[in-house]
């Protein structure tokens, strides 16, 4: 089903691709755009009922622009092209096409917060004080004693200024010494980017994801950053980042750049509001017009422990929330955290990641709000932990000593399984060496596999998908807890005023269900369900079997003979 409303992007369940690793489709190892059409009946093949594809709505892509891939396209070296490695911008335009036609609407991921040292821009700006570039960069003299300007930090671990021979000045970089931060208070570099998102929208791209949008814009004052009590002035997390990140006029650039995407008919912009990622902060990215981001990617979820009381909590907290207007935007995982399956097999009473992969989906497929999904996920694809150090590619990570680090992110973006033969299918027809090593379980968690058994974790999100699209309550309905923690279960209803359906998960070996005494004990039929039988009407359940999951809907017609 096509989602066409205006607001398609409430209602549509959008995919992450990692372009690198997710098909490849000229045999030289590395994922590209042709890999990514070859696959797209996968995604979506503009079928109802398909018997194959995953049935999702919109693709969003991990940046495709020229890079020198440093931090694998998060570093943008032309705006306006495609990189190499990808395949050209007809490719792109080819993608797009075949996209639509399945009805896939595609977001791009927009790397403005900072350009790779590359870029033509920068190499502009740092050759002299005095070129028209000069000032697109955050450049700034060294402090009286030659050193840095201020306490601002890199992200990625140690100081965030680099100091240029030629300039003898320090640029400043959120991230990698080779991602200097643009001058957003430099309206040339404004006009500049958001002729770059009007050359996209115009090409027909459907939105997309800002980068890093909570630190486009620092103190023009360059004030360092208080320093919390008892912490080390040299540790990014203990730093208030009052001057560099999240500044009002941050919030500026950002209804900029949404009064474009409005000029466009059904485009969304979403974007990730980390770095202090507190949902209370995050909300701000909505505007208080509802005129900044549509949705705001915060982390409720990859930052819970897998446990029902404080996932329960994290919803009930964006519900109570999320401003009038405004949706929700959930995720499991995405290419900068370990994948959901790895997490939170560390839990206290571990149990097999089969249930938890089964249960965390019909969370993130039933709750109220748009639910991404990230490449590999639907099939149980778990963090890859031990690739060889010289087989690493996470560059910005290895390139940094210091001891507050980022961690490799290699292990969470390891190719997509699609079957079992050498390389799990990622590379077509070639024997080649794939950029990262495939995870070793590529023999049953892989595409082709999971499609032909009956229980697989991808069949489950298939069939969660498809209740999600035929279930009103599912897309737009009221949620409301059913059960306070700290049970060991969890069980939600969503509603409409013509719909009721409720969702129950069981996390343990527990058997109790106590539900709320208000809702009606007849008529519920099973819509879907890993202990009872699909089409039943059944009375509401007393008990739940071990890590049973079941999504029930009330039929009270049923009571009238
Ligand atoms: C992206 C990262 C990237 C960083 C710098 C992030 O938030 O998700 O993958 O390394 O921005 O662009």
């Amino acid at each position: 089903m096509f989602v066409r409303e205006t607001e398609w992007w409430k209602y549509s369940i959008i995919y992450q691709i990692y372009p690198l690793t997710f098909a490849d489709g000229n045999g030289d190892g590395i994922g590209d755009l042709q890999g990514i059409i070859q696959r797209l009946d996968y995604l979506n093949d503009g079928k109802d009922n398909s018997d194959s594809s995953l049935g999702i709505d919109a693709i969003w892509l991990s940046p495709i622009n020229q890079s020198p891939m440093l931090d694998n396209g998060y570093d943008v070296s032309d705006y306006y092209d495609i990189c190499n490695t990808f395949g050209t911008l007809d490719d792109f335009q080819r993608l797009l096409e075949q996209a639509h036609r399945r009805n896939i609407k595609v977001i791009l991921d927009l790397v403005i917060n900072h350009t790779s040292s590359e870029h033509p821009w920068f190499l502009e700006s740092r050759s002299s004080r005095y070129n028209p570039k000069s000032d697109w960069y955050l450049w700034h003299d060294p402090a009286p004693d030659g050193g840095v300007p201020n306490n601002w930090l890199s992200y990625f671990g140690g100081t965030g200024w680099t100091y240029d021979d030629k300039r003898q000045q320090y640029y400043y970089h959120a991230f990698n010494s080779h991602q200097p931060d643009l001058n957003w208070h430099n309206p040339e570099v404004r006009a500049a980017i958001y002729d770059v998102i009007r050359y996209w929208l115009d090409l027909g791209v459907d939105g997309f994801r800002l980068d890093a949008s909570s630190v486009y814009s620092q103190d023009k004052y360059f004030r360092n950053n208080p320093v919390k009590f008892e912490g080390r002035e040299d540790k990014y997390k203990d730093q208030y980042h009052i001057y560099d990140q999240n500044l009002p006029e941050n919030h500026e650039i950002i209804r900029e750049i949404r009064s474009i995407i409005d000029e466009y008919d059904n485009r969304v912009l979403s974007g990730e509001t980390f770095i202090d990622n507190r949902l209370y902060d995050s909300l701000i990215f909505y505007g208080v017009n509802n005129d900044e981001l549509h949705l705001p990617f915060t982390f409720e979820f990859p930052l819970s422990p897998w446990y029902p009381g404080y996932l329960q909590r994290e919803i009930e907290k964006k519900e109570l929330l999320t401003p009038e207007g405004s949706w929700q935007v959930y995720f499991l995982n995405n290419h900068d955290l370990p994948r959901h399956l790895s997490r939170w097999s560390e839990c206290s009473i571990c149990f097999d990641t089969f249930a938890i992969a089964k249960a965390s989906a019909t969370i993130l497929l039933t709750v109220r709000g748009t639910p991404i999904l990230y490449y590999g996920e639907e099939l149980g694809m778990v963090n890859h932990e031990n690739i060889p150090l010289e087989q690493l590619r996470d560059q910005v990570a290895m390139s940094c000593l210091d001891e507050e680090c980022l961690p490799s992110r290699d292990g969470t973006r390891t190719p997509m399984q699609w079957d079992d033969s050498p390389q799990a299918g990622f590379s077509f027809g070639k024997d080649v060496t794939p950029w990262l090593p495939v995870h070793d379980n590529y023999q049953y968690v892989n595409v082709e596999t999971e499609l032909s058994e009956q229980d697989s974790i991808l069949n489950f999100y298939r069939e969660l998908i498809q209740l999600r699209k035929n279930s009103k309550a599912l897309q737009k309905g009221t949620w409301k807890p059913l059960i306070y923690y700290p049970y060991e279960h969890l069980a939600y209803l969503r509603e409409t005023e013509q719909e009721t359906v409720l969702v129950a998960i069981n996390f343990s070996y527990e058997k109790n269900f106590d539900l709320d005494r208000a809702i009606p004990k007849q008529y519920w039929q099973v819509l879907l369900s890993t202990n009872l039988s699909v089409g039943d009407i059944i009375p509401l359940p007393q008990l739940l079997q071990p890590f049973e999951i079941s999504i029930l809907q009330f039929t009270p017609d049923h009571a009238v003979p």
